[in-house]
């Protein structure tokens, strides 16, 4: 089995950022690297980020979004994930299932146990071997974010602040798992911390490696 590695944050934290640019590290230094996204990452995931982040007049109800993110999961991890990972690859995906914890579970309210059943079965029950939670004062994020937002941005601060309350139970109940780095600092402190917890990662032997002598 590859090595598996997602990056979490609110919106405009830089984790999409910091995971190209720790997947191009990893390409460098000769690893077989996926780099992958949610939700998206496959063509139905593509059309179901479309809808998903589109603003509507209409309310879309909290199940309706937890199940769609799940579909557009189930998709990434059978097609994608799971392959690059028999192959001995790392992946690399920016967002994955504990989006879905900390956004439609402590975001918009729903039953944590049930958001874990269906995590369960979109995932076939993978877990990343590391998660990055790149921390944020989410208003500060979203001035840096800027114009235009999409539906998710368009929610109030208390949306947002519980969202970030939620990454951080999670990660303080997991810090074997979990890094909470402050997204604040600078872009290269944050790279130099991050490569620096995954490098005893990657001694893992079956890692598939092109290395030039
Ligand atoms: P995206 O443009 O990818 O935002 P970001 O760059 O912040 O990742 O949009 C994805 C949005 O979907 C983002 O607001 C977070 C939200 N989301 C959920 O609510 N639940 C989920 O399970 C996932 C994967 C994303």
């Amino acid at each position: 089995m590859g090595l598996f590695i997602s990056f979490e944050g609110c919106e405009g934290c830089g984790k999409s950022t910091q995971a190209k640019l720790l997947a191009a590290e990893l390409e460098q230094q000769g690893y077989g690297t996926t780099l992958t996204h949610e939700p998206g990452g496959t063509p139905l995931g593509d059309e179901l980020r479309r809808c998903l982040k589109k603003v509507r007049d209409s309310v879309v109800t909290p199940e309706a979004e937890l199940l769609l993110f799940a579909a557009a999961r189930s998709q990434l991890t059978l097609n994608i994930i799971l392959p690059a990972l028999e192959k001995d690859r790392v992946v690399i995906c920016d967002r994955y299932s504990d989006s879905t914890v900390a956004y439609q579970g402590y975001g918009r309210g729903l039953p944590l146990a049930s958001i874990d059943a269906v995590n369960r079965i979109a995932t076939r029950g993978l877990r990343p071997d590391l998660i990055v939670l790149l921390d944020m004062d989410p208003s500060r994020a979203l001035q840096r974010k800027g114009w235009p937002r999409d539906r998710f941005e368009h929610e109030d601060m208390a949306f947002h602040e519980r969202i970030r309350n939620g990454y951080l139970e999670l990660a303080r109940a997991d810090p074997g798992r979990w890094m909470i780095l402050d997204a604040s600092d600078s872009p290269s402190a944050t790279t130099q911390v991050i490569r620096e917890r995954v490098s005893p990662l990657l001694s893992k032997s079956t890692l598939t490696r092109q290395v030039s002598a």
